[in-house]
């Protein structure tokens, strides 16, 4: 029997994976390199301190532990400017109705995000009310596609790993709620989130009811 739903936060939520995007490409150019969409999906769920070290190998980059700490404030600082731009309007269509009909349902609601900054997103579109348990980037020192996220969630909410379902747009996010033994509920595209349950363009395409009776 499902009794939680787990969320990642960027991309399933709420568009900032866009933001990330925008601010570590910014980073790259100012380093002298690029990145491109297709490298960007392999930075999805990643902590700011690991996706900083890809995108360095990926531009090949070698800085001094101090000079990292100094670019991930950079990007950090690049990605509020876009973050605090947002309102009510910027959550991701249909999420707050999902959200609210699935607590209708007894569907406890976590959130499993790697981002130090999601408490301030939640509160900026408005949400934040509506989750039991907060498990972000400020809990856990292990990155998707480690489950310590997903496993911190569970356990806050008093709920058994298989009676959970993740909402992930990461593959590695996916790969975190499976080693983490919970069904996973893919937003996004069949060709990068393969490895899901189920999978949905976004939380306005089926409601909580018919997620959990097509995913048993
Ligand atoms: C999420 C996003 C990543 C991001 C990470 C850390 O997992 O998918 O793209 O790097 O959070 O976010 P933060 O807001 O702490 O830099
Ligand atoms: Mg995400």
């Amino acid at each position: 029997m499902i009794k939680a739903f787990l969320f990642d936060l960027d991309g399933v939520l709420v568009d900032t994976a866009v933001f990330h995007y925008k601010a570590w490409k910014r980073l790259a150019n100012q380093l002298g390199f690029d990145i491109d969409e297709e490298f960007n999906e392999t930075l999805k769920g990643i902590s700011r301190m690991d996706s900083l070290d890809a995108i360095l190998k990926h531009g090949g980059v070698s800085l001094s532990q101090e000079e990292k700490e100094k670019y991930a404030k950079i990007k950090n600082d690049w990605y509020l400017e876009l973050v605090n731009q947002m309102t009510v309007n910027d959550i991701l269509p249909g999420v707050e109705t999902f959200l609210k009909e699935s607590r209708s349902i007894g569907i406890k609601i976590a959130l499993g995000s790697a981002s130090k900054n999601a408490s301030l997103i939640l509160e900026k579109t408005g949400i934040l009310v509506l989750f039991d348990a907060i498990i972000d980037g400020n809990h856990v020192s292990r990155s998707k596609p480690d489950p310590e996220v997903f496993l911190k969630g569970a356990e806050a909410l008093g709920v058994e790993n298989d009676a959970c379902v993740v909402f992930e747009d990461a593959y590695a996010g996916v790969q975190a709620a499976k080693a983490a033994n919970m069904l996973a509920v893919g937003i996004g595209s069949e060709e990068v989130l393969h490895n899901a349950d189920l999978i949905t363009k976004g939380l306005n395409e089926m409601s909580p009811s018919e997620i959990i009776t097509k995913i048993l």
